[in-house]
């Protein structure tokens, strides 16, 4: 069966002579979000991922990566493609440390998450504060624990990003089952929680990621590592 999302992870870690030829990719825009960028490394994947973004992007609707042009949801700040419009393609998109990940689909009602899975001392206050109290005791205190704290955070983060809300949907206003396979919504406070399906992956050893998506199973997961188009260096 064909998978209708796309996951392309893409390794941020690149010379500068690599940054400086994808910088070109960029609109004034991007540039001036990447100028903002206190640390040289930061500055550095955040070109990296957003010329990945247009390449990907590009060869999907077969315009050049540098004529582009994204655009945002006035409210909460949902990116879209605006230059070419009506393509019907949707993508989200998500980075930890030195890995990015992109996702492409027929909709834009899908997000994704990742992280970088580093030991944290205080994760089972952090799963109390921000989760659900369902969440929180799933989680619980055993030697998978953090594993746990993980894996419900990438999946609410990426249903947050699939409804286009982000952050700004609060993180203990729905609970998702972690220990089923596939995960799904326990409860949500609005709509229909039967329509969103889950999928967990490990995008790269030591990462973890989800994928939400309204009214698409999901059946497989069309995971690959994405490679830069050649260029002279
Ligand atoms: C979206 C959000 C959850 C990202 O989480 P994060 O862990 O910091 O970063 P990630 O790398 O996983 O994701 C970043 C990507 O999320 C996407 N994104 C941003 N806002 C989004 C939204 N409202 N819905 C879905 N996706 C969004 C973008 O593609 C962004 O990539 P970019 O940095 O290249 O633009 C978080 O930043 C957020 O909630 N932002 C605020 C939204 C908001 O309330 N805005 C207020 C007015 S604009």
């Amino acid at each position: 069966m064909t998978a209708t999302i796309r996951l392309r992870t893409v390794n941020l870690n690149r010379s500068p002579s690599v940054v400086n030829h994808l910088l070109k990719l960029l609109s004034d825009d991007e540039i001036d979000r990447a100028e903002r960028f206190r640390f040289p490394r930061d500055r550095r994947r955040f070109i990296i991922r957003r010329a990945a973004l247009r390449q990907i992007i590009a060869k999907e609707v077969g315009t050049p990566a540098e004529h582009l042009r994204f655009s945002a949801e006035p409210e909460f700040g949902r990116p879209f493609l605006a230059v070419p419009d009506a393509t019907g393609l949707g993508f989200s998109s998500s980075h930890s440390e030195e890995l990015g990940l992109i996702g492409l689909g027929a909709s834009a009602r899908f997000g994704v998450d990742m992280e970088r899975v580093r030991r944290i001392s205080d994760f089972a206050a952090v799963a109390t504060r921000f989760f659900t109290p369902e969440e929180a005791a799933a989680i619980g205190e055993a030697g998978d624990a953090l594993d746990r704290f993980y894996r419900t955070w990438v999946l609410k983060e990426a249903f947050v990003k699939a409804l286009g809300q982000g952050l700004s949907h609060p993180l203990d206003s729905f609970s998702v089952a972690i220990g089923a396979d596939p995960p799904h919504l326990l409860s949500a406070e609005a709509g229909d929680a039967s329509a969103w399906h889950f999928r967990l992956f490990k995008p790269a050893p030591g990462w973890i990621a989800a994928v939400a998506a309204e009214h698409d199973p999901m059946a497989t997961l069309d995971l690959r590592s994405w490679s830069f188009d050649a260029f002279p260096c």
